[in-house]
This record gives C-alpha cells, structure tokens and sequence, in this order.
C-alpha cells in the first residue's frame, strides 16, 4: 500500500508525524512525503521537522505565501504533476488549511481516494477560511478520521454516509505524548526567567484578531494588562509581527516580551508551566486540555468543542475588559483545583495507529 501524506503549513506537521512513524512500523507500507510549502520560514517549518524528528519531504512544492485563491491555485499546479508521478493508493491530508483542500481537489478530480485526518471539525463561522476547507475536504475525502465524536455528528448532519467516517482520536496527542518528555528537557521557563513563577503564554493569529487595527490593538492593550499581573510571553507569528509594523500600533509595555515564532517542543515547555494560556490557535486548545493548563481562546466559537465541555478552555472575547475578568476568573478557579489534565474518547496517543489499521483495511475491502 502507498500512502502520499500532503503538509504545508505549521500546525501539519504534529498531524503527520505520528502518522509517518505508524505506518513505518508496518511492513508492506509504502510512504511519500509532500511539503507543498505553505509555510517557509525555518521558525515556521524547518523547526518543526527537527522537533518532530520527521525525515525530509520527498517532494517541496515551494509555494510560499500569496492571497488565498493564488495559493490555493498554486498549490493544484504544482500538486498534479507529484500526484501523477507517485500514484499512491491513498492521499491523505490533515486539518485545515489551504495545502489540505488544495491537493484533495486534485486527489478527487484523479480519482485517487481521500484520507482526511481531523475531520468533522466545525466552527460554524464560515468567515474563516479554515471553516471553507474543512468542509470542501471532508466533501471530497472516502475516508473521513475524526478526532472526536461531535465530528461524527457534524459529518452526518451534512449528508456524509457513516461509511465514510471512522473516529480515531486526536493525533496531536499522539505527539504531544510522546514528546512531552522531551519538551519539559528543553526548560524554556528557566531561559526566560520565569521557572516556579506565574505566568502567561500567549500565541495570536488568526485574521479575525489580526487584520483589524483595532481589534490587535485592543488586544495588545489587553496583553500590557495582563503585564501588570504576571510576566507575560508573546510568541509572535509572522502575519501578526507584519500587522503589527504596518498598522503602526505601539507594542505592549512592561512585563510583555515579544518571542519570535517558537518551535514545537518549546511551545509545550512553556505551555506546560503556564499559569495560563491566551490564544487563537486550534491545537494550543488541545494541548492545554491535555495538559490541565487554562487556557483562553480569543474567538467567537470553536471547532473544538470537547475542550470546553471536558478540558480546560474557555471562549473570550477580544476586548481587554473580557480577557481581564477571564483571566481573573481563571486563575481563580485554577487555585480551587478546577483546571485538571482531561482524556476525551481517542485522545490515548494511539490514534496514528487507529488510521493507519483503517486505511490497510479499506484498502484490503476495495481489494
Ligand atoms: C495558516 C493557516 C491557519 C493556521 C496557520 C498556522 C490557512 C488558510 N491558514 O495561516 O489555519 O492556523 O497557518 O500558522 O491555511 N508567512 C511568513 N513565513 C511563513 C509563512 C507565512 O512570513 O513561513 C507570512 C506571510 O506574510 C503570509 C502570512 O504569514 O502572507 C500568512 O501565511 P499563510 O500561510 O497565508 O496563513 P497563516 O496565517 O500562517
């Protein structure tokens, strides 16, 4: 059996690394990776490959950035030529993001089945662009891997047979499991002087928070709030670094330090020790409830609702009265006990191997 496994972007990576070591494990199984260079930067990609001890693509597309239909549309260019060289009996394609519907559009359109690892999420806030891909994706894929049960629920209401969908649990845990030992051994606590001290760690991103000036300017004024409290450290993703410069908005004072992007093992080193964790990212909110760590996530809704209802996450508004009295209310509670590692169904660390022994055994029906 082959498998071509398609990443493009940061949060991918800690998708497929479990699932490229799952199926290495199984003899008979034929692996191609594909980068399709979403992401570029060494912070945002070389990194992680290191962290995640992930071989190197067989295959760079080097896209790069660009508005969402020119990538998107890169991405199928130079996907088809890769597509028709390996012939694999399976592209699979992990989370959200524009490397993922881009190449399954392709896969379909070939004739080539779908694996879509982390499906069934929805936020039900079609403004974001990862709302549009996951359920363009999940449309396309044959074989549907949710990661938790409402996924199930999500991909039923919209007219997907339950033939279709498999839960296999959450493969960034299966990550997270594994390396958790080897985060904590990277002690970015100690380096930044806040070992054994509260704290908070904040990530921003996500267009809704950034590409409004003042939107990312209340929330910067939010964070220099927070200053006032505990020490707080910012990793800063390029988007929002840009909006930041281009706006001219004044960076937060105090006790706020601006991090370049940070790799994966010392985003859970720090994760981990946080007192809490205020961000927009989809995986942070798995992380934390993993974890037992607070955390605040600054949107509307989430596509991840088990980390409200049994982890450790709560939806804030962007305004720095929202975040102040959350924050209050959090560590308050946090003091009381409230705030406990959670394990929902299939968050084991054992997921990649789940897909792995589903795709051996689709393959094995279609004969
Ligand atoms: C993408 C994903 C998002 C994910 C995020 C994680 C989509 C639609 N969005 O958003 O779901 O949460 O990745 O980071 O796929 N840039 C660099 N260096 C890089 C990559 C990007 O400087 O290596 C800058 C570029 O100016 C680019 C901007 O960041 O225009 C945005 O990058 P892009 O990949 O379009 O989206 P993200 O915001 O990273």
């Amino acid at each position: 059996m082959k498998l071509l496994h398609v990443v493009g972007a940061r949060p991918n990576f800690m998708k497929v690394a479990p699932v490229l070591r799952a199926g290495a494990a199984v003899p008979g199984i034929e692996q191609v990776l594909v980068h399709t260079g979403q992401h570029y930067d060494a912070a945002m990609s070389e990194t992680f490959f290191r962290d995640l001890e992930l071989p190197a693509p067989d295959e760079n597309l080097g896209v790069g950035s660009g508005s969402h239909a020119e990538q998107t549309a890169r991405i199928m260019v130079a996907f088809e030529p890769v597509l028709d060289w390996h012939r694999p009996d399976w592209v699979v394609v992990y989370g959200d993001v524009n490397s993922t519907v881009a190449c399954a559009l392709v896969a379909a359109k070939k004739a080539t089945r779908i694996a879509h690892v982390e499906a069934g999420l929805r936020s039900r806030d079609r403004s974001m662009p990862e709302e549009i891909n996951r359920i363009l994706t999940d449309q396309l894929a044959d074989l549907c891997l949710t990661p938790s049960r409402d996924g199930d629920a999500n991909l039923l209401a919209e007219g997907i047979p339950a033939s279709r969908i498999l839960l296999v649990g959450n493969v960034m845990v299966d990550t997270l499991l594994r390396l958790r030992d080897a985060a904590r051994a990277r002690s970015l606590p100690q380096q930044h002087g806040v070992a054994g001290r509260e704290f908070a760690f904040v990530t921003l991103h996500r267009p809704s928070n950034v590409d409004d000036p003042a939107v990312l300017n209340e929330l910067l004024r939010a964070l220099e709030d927070l200053g006032t409290r505990m020490p707080v450290l910012f990793a800063v993703h390029p988007r929002t670094r840009q909006r930041i410069g281009e706006f001219g908005l004044r960076a937060p004072n105090g006790h706020v330090r601006l991090l370049d992007p940070l790799g994966y093992l010392e985003t859970v080193s720090l994760v981990e020790a946080a007192s809490v964790v205020l961000t927009d990212s989809g995986g942070l909110q798995e992380e934390t409830t993993v974890l037992g760590v607070p955390c605040l996530t600054v949107r509307t809704s989430t596509e991840r609702p088990v980390t409200v209802t049994e982890g450790t996450n709560r939806l804030v508004a962007s305004t720095r009265e929202a975040i102040g009295s959350s924050v209050a209310a959090v560590l308050e509670a946090k003091a009381r006990g409230a705030f406990q590692p959670a394990r929902p169904e299939g968050w084991d660390g054992k997921a990649s191997e789940r897909i792995i022994a589903a795709l051996s055994a689709a393959r094995a029906v279609a004969g």
